[in-house]
């Protein structure tokens, strides 16, 4: 039940007086319910605070999804695991979560240009996984204020880190270790062309060292089941499903959020502090009472779109992977945007699992169409019997993705800037435009926010 339903139906409009709304009183408005903000709910509530979690959707999770299907098989085809830490392991005792270690679904991998449909040969000299993690391990290691996942970037900012990536690639002889790096930072799209500060952003210590140190977790039955069990600890009546934030009133001492749910009603949520989770892009905080400071820097990310997808019924053979590889793009043949990433096998036989990295222009039914597309070409040119009619079993948007700035405005202090936001009208940031985008880290980061609160 939404608390949402249980309120009489408010018919007061934003012209009417706040005061008319039905209100409530909190700590904390958290806005977004992915892995960020349910992380910070669920510390706030452990410490005895109260709080309001404001999701746009039906469900907690955000890049977390799982599809579920017969005989207690599952597919998570967003987030698959979090590192094997201390961090997540409390996290996970917190909320009673069983887990098991993150293995892949096959370690066969096929490579392909889906361009063409064609069998194709991966970049040169590929090096194994361990030796390709070590060398690019110690080449970024002299970015050590960067080694938590935050953009604390040092002063002066380097010149390399600024400089396309291909750059410290051929400095550091790393050719071997793109196809690697490429796994967990394909969604910059051209990764030879990203400044390298963004590329490490992606793919840097954080992640690096998880994987030396015990590699990822993942809760059994499901990422969801997190979610589920994170959703009855931060009880229904704090969470506000289907629902945005459509006006902020900030300012030292407190500040008024109204939200509106997808049934029209309106809440003023009175609180000492707002945490904002999601991309701050103008568009995301439409209606909000922003200071020259935050429109100006929220006026300058460019995004990739992202999407995710579990297909089946598509005639290929279970138990591989095949990887989207472009012979033209040296070094390393990485494919460029827009994309289909690779066809990861799920480990349920039937299903593989797939992301496509665009630009801002890519829709979702474009997305759906080069996958169709990819399979018929692999097909037509005899590599896979690929059938005609593949079933997209489920998909996500997770757009925006991957937001970054310009170097000039990198260069201008625009992290600084960001993080000098911090608290100013009682309003806090964290999520994957302040510190790098996977969740362990980013609890960690959030931590860090929630401690700078005054409750
Ligand atoms: C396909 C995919 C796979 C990934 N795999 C992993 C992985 O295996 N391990 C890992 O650690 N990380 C992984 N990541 C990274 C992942 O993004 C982070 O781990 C983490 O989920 C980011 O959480 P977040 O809460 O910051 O953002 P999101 O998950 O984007 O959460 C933001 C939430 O805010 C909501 N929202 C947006 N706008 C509004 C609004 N206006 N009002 C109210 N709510 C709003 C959204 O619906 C969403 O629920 C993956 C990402 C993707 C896209
Ligand atoms: C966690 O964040 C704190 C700052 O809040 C930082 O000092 C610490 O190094 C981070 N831990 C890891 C493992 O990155
Ligand atoms: C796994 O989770 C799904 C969705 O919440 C649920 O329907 C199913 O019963 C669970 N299976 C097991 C074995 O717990
Ligand atoms: C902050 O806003 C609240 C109401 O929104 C108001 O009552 C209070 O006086 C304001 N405080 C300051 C310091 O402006
Ligand atoms: C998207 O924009 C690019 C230019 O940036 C253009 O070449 C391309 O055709 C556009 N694609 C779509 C699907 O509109
Ligand atoms: C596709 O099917 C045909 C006919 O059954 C078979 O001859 C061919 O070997 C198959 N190709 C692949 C790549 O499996």
């Amino acid at each position: 039940m939404h608390l949402a339903a249980l309120l009489p139906l408010a018919t007061a409009s934003l012209a009417l007086s706040q005061s008319n709304l039905p209100g409530l009183t909190r700590d904390v408005v958290i806005l977004g319910g992915g892995s960020t903000g349910t992380y910070a709910a669920v510390q706030l509530r452990s410490q005895g605070k109260t709080v309001a979690l404001i999701e746009k959707k039906d469900k907690l999770g955000g890049h977390a999804e799982t599809l579920y299907l017969p005989n207690d098989q599952y597919v998570n085809y967003g987030i698959e695991g979090f590192f094997n830490n201390g961090l997540t392991k409390t996290y996970f005792s917190k909320l009673d979560i069983d887990y098991e270690l993150l293995l892949p679904g096959s370690l066969i991998t096929k490579y392909v240009d889906f361009r063409t449909g064609k069998p194709a040969l991966p970049g040169d000299g590929l090096l194994d996984t361990l030796t390709g993690l070590l060398l690019y391990r110690a080449a970024i290691s002299q970015f050590e204020t960067l080694s938590t996942g935050a953009y604390y970037l040092p002063d002066p900012i380097p010149e390399a880190l600024l400089r396309p990536f291909h750059e410290f690639v051929s400095t550091h002889a790393l050719q071997g270790a793109l196809n690697l790096i490429f796994e967990f930072a394909e969604n910059v799209g051209d990764l030879l062309n990203t400044p390298l500060l963004y590329v490490i952003q992606n793919f840097g210590i954080p992640q690096i060292d998880a994987l030396l140190n015990g590699g990822y977790i993942r809760p059994k039955n499901g990422t969801d089941t997190l979610f589920n069990k994170a959703a009855t600890f931060i009880a229904p009546e704090n969470i506000f499903y289907s629902t945005t934030a459509i006006h902020t009133s900030r300012n030292e001492t407190g500040v008024e959020v109204t939200v509106q749910s997808s049934d029209g009603t309106h809440t003023l949520i009175r609180a000492k502090n707002l945490l904002v989770t999601f991309p701050p892009t103008l568009s995301s905080l439409k209606g909000f009472d922003l200071s020259p400071t935050e429109q100006s820097l929220f006026s300058k990310w460019t995004h990739m779109q992202y999407y995710a997808a579990t297909i089946t019924n598509t005639g290929l053979p279970d138990g591989i992977n095949i990887a989207n590889v472009n012979p033209d793009n040296q070094p390393g043949s990485l494919p460029l945007p827009p994309f289909q990433w690779e066809l990861e096998y799920s480990g349920v036989p039937g299903y593989f699992m797939t992301k496509i990295v665009a630009p801002a222009n890519f829709t979702a039914e474009d997305a759906k169409e080069l996958i169709v597309d990819n399979l018929r070409s692999m097909r037509e040119a005899g590599t896979y019997n690929t059938t005609e009619d593949p079933t997209i079993a489920a998909f996500a948007s997770h757009s925006p993705e991957t937001l970054m700035v310009g170097v000039e405005d990198v260069k201008e202090g625009f992290y600084s800037k960001l993080y000098g936001l911090q608290g100013r009208r009682s309003t806090y940031y964290t999520g994957y435009t302040f510190c790098t985008d996977y969740s362990t880290p980013l609890w960690n980061y959030t931590d860090g926010v929630v401690g700078m609160m005054d409750l």
